[in-house]
């Protein structure tokens, strides 16, 4: 029963098939310059006490988001699922995991949120399914060269019955790419074993998926992220390159048997679409893991509109680094027509405020292994260095994507018992590499209590004790907490905001970044150690320094700190 579509006045309408476009009334405020915030459903509030988040919970904690005053809030994986990859392993796209809701409970969470005015992303997650979905149980029982098996990717093995692997590729979790079934065929699985890949040449695929963007939009669904953008179309013509040919690099611009191949946006031109059925057109972000010259493609008008920029992410905190992506991205969105975005943290990254906290250079898998002790983070620099990005991320053309927990200024949990891992990284790279799950632990509402407010029952994720400084209930009202920043920043963004261009200051001390976007709104950010002069202007925001007193009396920007300033003709 579609409760939502009766029921709430926010979710637009779709299309009848006769009747002609209408004009535009506006674009969703998700199109270019948002703030978007990232909820990883089983980690964000668990509202029947079984460890896991679920949908009430979310639900039940839309007053903080819509006090954060972000535009949208993207919902990771919330369908039936084994959790073999934290809910990336979809046994039925259009439906949700009864651990974590109904669809009726899905209904309401969009209603709450449309009824503060904050839009709606979903996972779309297009590469692969569960082995748990119907057409793979089907696919198996059905055995070789038949039709259900040809909506995935099966190939027959190697040697006379078939006992070696099509290929020597390797899988991104670890260990091989290929699995066998046990007749002679073996799946593809780019992702874990219970991840089998779509065979994206199958017109029956296609079509569901066709299927499952007009379900969720149907249902008020204003927008999408799509997992693993760039990997849907394959070559898998004879002979497959080995995993050394792919390793060297050389594959690239298209040509590459799995990723980022043109076909893929044939694809997307026909989601565009089905997108342009709705009022207002629905939007998507692609996950595309692709070099910076071929993200446009993805983020193309005639295709999902708009792509992840994860350069970011992988810069170290250095004035050089950012300030050359940010111009390099910048360029490519001017140069295609689209908007940028800009990403600290996800669900699949150490938190950046550990990243910060740690010396450039270190690699955090190992770090993790040594759990996270060896070298000994700097937490306090980390969370200094992790306000500035922030502010000067809120500060720039496009639109920006805000992890969970990142507002509570919360660090990675690194020291998590192998016992309590989940992420299927951990077994499959054979205890090398620890995976994702120090991003993942349930978030602290309160300062007290079971789960720290999460839930009643015991989280699926331990907490840390430490995690109480986080609550969010502690930061509530505290004028220099990391929550009062980024709702402060949030809502000044908001109210500054303006066209998608900036002036860049070349004649700035070592260590700083600064521009100014039209209007007046300047942004400094000093990543140096000490004090620099503050340019002209009225401050309005500092990572450091917080309070309307504080702001007052800076007269030169502290160490590892972003200010904001605004000059008379704002
Ligand atoms: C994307 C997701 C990640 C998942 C993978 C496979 O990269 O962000 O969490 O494991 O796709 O679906």
């Amino acid at each position: 029963m579609r409760r939502a579509a009766a029921r709430d006045p926010h979710v637009p309408r779709r299309r009848g098939p006769d009747e002609r476009p209408r004009p535009r009334r506006r674009r969703s405020r998700l199109g270019r310059q948002a703030v978007v915030y990232q909820v990883y459903p089983r980690s964000f509030a668990d509202s029947d006490g079984d460890g896991l988040g679920d949908l009430p919970g979310i639900t039940s904690r839309v007053p903080h988001l819509a006090a954060l005053g972000v535009d949208a809030v993207w919902l990771s994986p919330f369908y039936p699922s084994a959790l073999a990859d934290g809910g990336y392993d979809v046994d039925d796209h259009r439906d949700v995991d009864p651990r974590i809701g109904t669809l009726a409970q899905f209904d309401d969470l969009v209603a709450a949120l449309h009824a503060h005015g904050i839009r709606v992303v979903v996972d779309i997650v297009p590469n692969h399914s569960s082995d748990r979905h119907r057409w793979f149980r089907e696919a198996l029982a059905a055995g070789p060269g038949s039709p259900e098996r040809a909506r995935y990717v099966f190939r027959r093995g190697l040697g006379a019955d078939g006992e070696r692997p099509p290929s020597d590729w390797r899988a991104v979790f670890g260990g091989p790419a290929w699995e066998p079934v046990g007749d002679g065929d073996w799946y593809l699985h780019l992702f874990a074993p219970e991840q089998p890949d779509w065979n994206w040449d199958h017109p029956e695929v296609r079509e569901d998926f066709l299927t499952t963007l007009r379900f969720w939009s149907d249902r008020g669904v204003d927008g999408f992220r799509i997992d693993v953008a760039h990997a849907l179309t394959k070559d898998l013509s004879e002979p497959l390159p080995t995993q050394a040919e792919l390793d060297a690099g050389t594959l690239v611009d298209g040509r590459h048997p799995y990723e980022d191949r043109d076909a893929v946006h044939e694809v997307y031109r026909a989601w565009r679409a089905v997108f342009e059925e709705y009022d207002p057109p629905r939007t998507a972000v692609a996950e595309a893991w692709v070099p910076a010259h071929r993200r446009a493609r993805y983020a193309s008008p005639e295709g999902l509109g708009q792509a992840f920029n994860f350069d970011l992410l992988m810069d170290d905190p250095d004035a050089g680094q950012f300030r050359r992506t940010v111009e390099e991205n910048l360029a490519l969105a001017r140069e295609s027509g689209t908007s940028s975005t800009w990403v600290l943290s996800n669900h699949d990254v150490v938190r950046h405020a550990t990243r910060y906290a740690l010396p450039a250079g270190t690699d955090l898998q190992a770090w993790l292994l040594r759990g996270g002790t060896d070298p000994a983070p700097d937490v306090e620099r980390g969370l200094r260095l992790a306000r500035a990005a922030t502010a000067l991320v809120l500060a720039l053309p496009g639109s920006t994507y805000l992890y969970q927990g990142e507002e509570l200024g919360l660090p990675e949990v690194a020291d998590l018992d192998a016992a309590d891992l989940q992420d299927p990284t951990w077994v499959r790279s054979q205890g090398t590499e620890k995976g994702r799950d120090g991003c993942r632990v349930p978030l602290p509402w309160s300062a007290s209590g079971p789960a720290l407010g999460f839930g009643d029952g015991s989280p699926h994720l331990p907490q840390p004790a430490w995690f109480a400084d986080y609550a969010v209930e502690r930061q509530e009202g505290e004028a220099t907490s990391t929550l009062a920043l980024y709702r402060r920043a949030i809502a000044l963004r908001a109210r500054l905001q303006s066209p998608e261009t900036l002036e860049w200051a070349d004649d700035v001390p070592a260590g700083v970044v600064q521009f100014r976007r039209p209007g007046g709104w300047t942004s400094v950010t000093n990543l140096g150690t000490s004090p620099v002069p503050l340019p002209a202007g009225r401050v309005v925001l500092s990572s450091g320094p917080q309070t309307e007193d504080q702001l007052a009396l800076l007269t030169e920007l502290p160490g590892e700190t972003t200010a904001w300033l605004v000059t008379p003709s704002t």
